[in-house]
């Protein structure tokens, strides 16, 4: 597959051609003081926060990722560790210092459970200057369920939601009628909001009909029969 970025970032990632079109293109116009990253893996997307920012957080469940291919990541700042630990020390020393986060991408656990309390604890940072998050695989069930479960109107510094600010893709990387991919996008804003929130799902439709025709549907609606069709394949 033709990537155009392919020369400038070279460590290989886990996102579609739009959204790594996306993301450099975002962080490279915010240009952070401050950038976190939750689900570092091989170091893709870490590779143009690095790039783009002044400092980056980044935290992975997994140790040998940092040091397989992040190694040269002069500014990057790795905390190893449950996302669920790790994340609500980092914020609350970040509230206690003031300091100017611009940007968040969570991709860790990619359970409802998971997305949930990634987006719960990042959520409680006090935002001294705009912050955008991205949430990607906002495509895949899990995830958007995880994604739509949080009372985003209860944080008076949430300003925009959207869940299909880049859609998300079917049989992606070929694995079979799956979908992943897709960036949610959640805007903080220093002031606190006066206007009701919406939180909006512009692909809304197309998830739907997507969702009918997945494995995650087949899944949920027969997966009662996983065990027998154990006992039949031995
Ligand atoms: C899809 S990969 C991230 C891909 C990366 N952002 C990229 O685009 O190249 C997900 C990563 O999240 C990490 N992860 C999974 N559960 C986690 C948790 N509870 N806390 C921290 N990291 C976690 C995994 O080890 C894995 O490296």
């Amino acid at each position: 597959m033709d990537n155009l970025f392919v020369n400038k970032f070279p460590i290989p990632w886990s996102m579609t051609r739009a959204e790594k079109s996306t993301l450099i293109q975002l962080v490279k116009e915010i240009n952070p003081e401050i950038s976190i990253e939750i689900g570092t893996f091989n170091g893709g997307s870490l590779q143009v926060l690095s790039h783009y920012s002044k400092k980056v957080y980044a935290i992975d469940i997994t140790p040998e990722y940092r040091d397989a291919r992040c190694k040269e990541l002069k500014n990057v700042d790795f905390l190893i560790g449950d996302s669920k630990k790790v994340v609500p020390k980092l914020i609350e020393k970040i509230n206690a210092s003031k300091e100017k986060v611009e940007f968040i991408l969570i991709d860790g656990d990619h359970t409802t459970k998971g997305v949930l309390a990634d987006i719960t604890n990042v959520l409680k940072i006090i935002p001294y200057l705009p912050i955008t998050i991205f949430l990607h695989d906002s495509f895949n069930p899990n995830c958007r369920k995880g994604i739509l479960s949080y009372d985003y109107s209860k944080n008076p510094y949430v300003h925009n939601v959207e869940l299909d600010y880049v859609t998300g893709a079917f049989n992606h990387d070929g694995l079979y009628r799956e979908m992943w991919g897709g960036f949610g996008y959640i805007k903080l804003m220093p002031e606190k909001r006066i206007k009701p929130l919406k939180v909006s799902q512009y692909q809304e439709k197309l998830f739907k009909i997507t969702y009918y025709k997945s494995i995650h549907f087949y899944r949920k609606c027969f997966g009662f029969l996983k065990p027998i069709y154990k006992v039949f394949k031995k």
